[in-house]
Parts: C-alpha cells; structure tokens; sequence
C-alpha cells in the first residue's frame, strides 16, 4: 500500500503559529481538565479522604488491570454552569480494562454535592450506558450518591432520557447478559439506592456503604422513627439481612479485589471480528498535527497531512483521488484495525457527496469501520449547486451515513457546521463515539454568516421598515456574542454534545481503544434504504 508523503514545511512561519496557537489550547484543556479532578472543592475532598474513602479516580485506579489505559469520557460535562459547582458533572464514566474485559465504569464524585446528580450528571450516566449496549461491554458502578439533585429535579427526574431511563438501561443492559457490578462506597440515598439494587451482584464496604430509599430525616419526617444511617441502611443489614449486597468487605481495597475476582472468573467470551493486522506506527510524528492544521477554520490545508499522522505506517488505499476532491477517503489501518476515513477538504460539492456515498456503501459491504475527520461548513450553496441536485446528493450522503451498520467514528478537526454536521456523522447520526479537538466549533453556521442572515430577515421582515442603524448594531452584536459563545467546544461538551475533548497529538491512541472495542462485536448485516437518485 502507498505511503502519504508529506509536504509540510517544518521550519515556516505558519507551522511555527500554528503550534503557538494550538498550545496556547491544549494549556486552556489542561488547566480545565485539573479543575475537574480538584478544583472549587478542597473542603470536601478533605473530609472525603478524612473519611477514609478514596477519590473517583483513584477508585477506578485500584479496580483496573495495573498500568492499563482508561479512557475516560466527558471529563469536562457540566463545565462553566452551575456556578462552577458541578465540576465533571460529579460523576466519573469511561472505560477501562478488568482482568483484560474492556469494562464501561461508572463512578459518582461525592465531593461535588454529594454525588448527587445533576441533568448533565443524568446524561453522561445513560451514554455511559448506550455506549455499554453498542460496544457490549460489562457495566461497573462504584456507587456513592445521595441520588437526584433536587434543586433542577425538572431537568432530571420525569423525562424520557432523564434518570429514570439509567435505571431502565441497567435493566435492559442485563437483560441483554451484560453484567451490571456495583460497589457501595457511600451514603446511596434514593435514586442512589436503586442503582445497586437493580445489579446482578453488590459488594458494599463496612462503616462507609449505605443503602436507603429515604435517610434518616425523611425517616423521622414520615414515620417520627429516629434511626441513625449505619442501623438504618448499613453493610451488615443489607449483606446479613435485607439481601441487596451480596459480599461486606472491611475496606476498599478489598471491594476492588472482590470485582477483580468477580470478573476474573466471569466466563466473557472474547472474540475477534476484524482482520487485525500488527499495530505500526505512522511514518510521521503525530505531534506535527498542530503544526499543520490552523486553529482558523477559514484557513485551508491538506487533510492527507493530519491522516499520514493518525493510520499505521502511513499507508493510505485512497478512493476516487481525482473525483469530488474536496472530500478524501480511503482505506487504512489503525494499531492495526482496519479502518475507513471520510475527511473533509474543502467544501461539500455534489460531487463530493457521491463519492463519499460510494464510499460509506463499501465499508459497510465490507464489515470496515467508518472514521469521519469533520471540518466543514456545510453543503454548497447557490442556483448552480441547487440546479446540479445538492440537496438529493447531500441526502443520500446522510442517508448512507443513518444506515450504515459498522461502527462508526466522528472527530471534530475543525468547523463543523450546517448539513455537513449530520453528513459527516455528527453526534444526531450516532457514532460510537465522538470527541473534539480544542481549536474546534460547532453550529448551524459560522457567527459571521448567522449575523448576515439575521439582518437580512429583521430587514426584509414585517417590521423592517421601522428598523433604525443601533438596532441593527446591537442585533449584530448580540448574534455574534451568541453564536461566539454557543460554537465553543466546551460550551458544546459541557452539553454532552460529544464524548469529551481530546488533544490532536491524543486522537491515534483514542480511535485504537475504541476500535478494540468493536472488533469484539459483529456489526449488523448491511441494508440500506431507498436513494433519491
Ligand atoms: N440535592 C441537592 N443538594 C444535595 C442533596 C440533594 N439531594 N444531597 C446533598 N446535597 C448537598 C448538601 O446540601 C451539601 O451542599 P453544600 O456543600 O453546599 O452545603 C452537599 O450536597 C454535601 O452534602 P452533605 O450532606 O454535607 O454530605 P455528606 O457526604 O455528609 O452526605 C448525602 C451526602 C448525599 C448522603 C446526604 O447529603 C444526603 O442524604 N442527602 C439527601 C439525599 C436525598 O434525600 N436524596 C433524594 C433524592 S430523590
């Protein structure tokens, strides 16, 4: 197979600001990445580790196979709302490897309210889930919350994707023969009750794990009864007497050795879908990614040069070269899955969408993984496109992105606005996963073309002949300021609009463990739907 060559100048002024750029970015990610894991809460982190309990994350540490990855998801959801009082949403979701089963573990954060959910908590609990059905992975819970959030109880409790659903997930989810573990680590009030008790095996730590539909002062609310926590809803009722917990463990150390005897005798067939090849690495560095893409969606470049960086050894099977040029595809490999990829290089022309419509109906002949590199701003627009038929052959790019049945990928590289987020597989199309790089933007359209249509709406409007000059600066400004804020990444994660931010140099490593994941899934057999041709 062909090896991409690059062209890129090392030693141009270009490169050399666009790493300034991209670095200034990743600093940003990390700051507010560490923020996460312990900002805004040193009193009750404190009185956590006073307690004798561990961090989230260094439960997840204990549990998993030593010196393995996790990958963990959504690290920044909630971010920049409540106040900053809900850092990671306070809850902990990602995958990681128990006795070598990929496991999606599922972690409450009691430093931040609690453990209580909050609706960003809510969503990035079901992903968890949904992920867990598609990749047919076991679920683990370390359990320890005090149940819904009760001051946005609207936005949490009644709706179909709020907390109830987590508890039908987890039903389904074995109902399925996924295996759903918890460990009780904390006061598990409520909602944080159901979540062990809907498990199909429980460990619950003495002196520290209790289980309770209502604590004590609901307790002394409606039945006057005065009963302390550990009598009420303690390891030894629950593992002696009521049933929920199957196995008391003294410490927490001895709950993660328990899971790890859980799974090591688990009988999780392991099976291989793909023709994995061996894992090599790109001929070029993949730290050179920041040097090459411009953190201004408005400036073009060679996306051949982010994939020469992202597939094994640099080998590149291109599909249709010389047709619809403004999109790439191709065949690779990465850490040796196979893998094709859909990636933008300019705007979408008919052209374009055919080719990546061919393109998509062979992978999914083929069983072969779809990764879509996304920087778009959309379809072309203007009579000649509109008379050459874009809308049908944007249409049949996005019908064969929604019918496509291989595990597919998104990753945000750059713009992603307009139909181009939906034909390029954005999160309404379901990838298995999607992640962001931080110089990325997603939205209907860009802040200067939103500005434009707005005007010229509220000018040609019912009300456009009264309309005077300040009220058109202040309408600019305002649609600017919104589209500004409302495209950035981290407003866009904070919403669980993706599954996390991740650094360009970070995307290889990502899309192997997630494809590690699906080659023990058979995908579902190819059907497509009809064509506008
Ligand atoms: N909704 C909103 N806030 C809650 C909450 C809830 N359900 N449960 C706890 N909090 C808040 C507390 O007010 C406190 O906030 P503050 O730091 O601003 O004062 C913070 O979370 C920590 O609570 P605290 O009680 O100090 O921590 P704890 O570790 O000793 O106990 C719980 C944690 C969750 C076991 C305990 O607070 C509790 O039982 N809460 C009530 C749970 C409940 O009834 N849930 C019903 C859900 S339907």
């Amino acid at each position: 197979m062909q090896s991409l060559k690059t062209r890129i100048e090392r030693d141009s002024p270009n490169y050399a600001r666009n790493r300034a750029d991209h670095e200034a970015l990743a600093r940003t990610l990390r700051e507010r990445q560490s923020w996460v894991v312990s900002g805004n809460r040193q009193r009750e982190i404190s009185r956590h580790l006073e307690r004798n309990k561990l961090l989230a994350r260094d439960r997840i540490g204990q549990v998993i196979d030593p010196c393995s990855p996790f990958l963990e998801l959504s690290t920044l959801a909630g971010y920049g709302q409540y106040e900053g009082q809900s850092p990671g949403a306070g809850i902990v979701t990602g995958i990681g490897q128990i006795h070598g089963i990929p496991v999606m573990i599922i972690a409450n954060d009691a430093t931040v309210k609690g453990g209580t959910l909050f609706p960003e908590s809510v969503q990035k609990h079901v992903r968890a889930q949904r992920i867990a059905a598609e990749n047919r992975l076991p679920c683990l819970y370390l359990v320890d919350s005090g149940g819904a959030f009760l001051p946005t109880q609207d936005r949490t409790f009644p709706g179909k994707d709020h907390f109830g659903n987590s508890f039908f997930n987890q039903c389904r989810l074995s109902m399925d023969g996924l295996p759903q573990i918890a460990v009780v680590l904390g006061g598990c009030t409520a909602g944080g009750a159901y979540i062990p008790a809907l498990c199909d095996e429980v460990v619950i730590v003495r002196g520290i794990g209790r289980i309770f539909l209502g604590g004590p002062p609901i307790v002394k609310a409606a039945l006057k009864e005065i009963v302390d926590p550990e009598t009420l809803g303690g390891a030894e009722l629950h593992t002696y007497k009521s049933g929920v917990s199957d196995i008391l463990v003294e410490t927490e150390e001895q709950a993660y050795q328990a899971v790890r005897g859980i799974f090591g005798k688990m009988n999780w067939p392991t099976t291989q879908t793909f023709d994995r090849r061996e894992s090599r690495d790109p001929l070029y560095d993949a730290d050179e990614i920041t040097g090459i893409v411009p953190v201004d969606y408005k400036i073009g470049y060679d996306v051949r040069e982010v994939i020469a960086r992202l597939v094994d050894a640099s080998e590149f099977q291109e599909f249709k070269p010389s047709y619809g040029t403004t999109i790439v595809t191709g065949f690779a490999h990465i850490h040796g899955y196979p893998i094709g990829i859909v990636a933008n290089n300019g705007i979408l022309f008919s052209e374009s969408a055919l080719k990546a419509t061919h393109f998509i109906e062979l992978c999914n002949q083929r069983g072969t993984p779809l990764l879509f590199l996304q920087n778009t701003t959309g379809y072309m627009v203007g009579q000649q496109a509109e008379e050459r038929g874009i809308a049908k052959d944007g249409a049949k790019m996005v019908a064969a992105v929604a019918c496509a049945t291989v595990p597919k990928y998104t990753v945000f590289i750059g713009a992603s606005f307009g139909a181009g987020n939906y034909g390029m597989c954005g999160r309404g199309f379901e990838p298995r996963f999607l992640f962001t790089w931080p110089n990325s933007k997603v939205a209907t359209m860009s802040s200067e073309t939103a500005e434009t249509v707005l005007v010229d709406v509220r000018r040609n409007g019912l009300k456009g002949a009264a309309v005077t000059d300040e009220e058109i600066d202040e309408l600019k400004e305002r649609v600017r300021d919104q589209y500004d804020t409302q495209s950035d990444p981290y407003y866009a994660t904070s919403r669980l609009w993706d599954d996390g931010i991740i650094e360009p140099a970070q995307t290889r490593d990502v899309l192997g463990l997630c494809l590690a994941l699906a080659d023990r899934v058979p995908p579902a057999p190819a059907r497509f739907r009809v064509f506008r041709m």
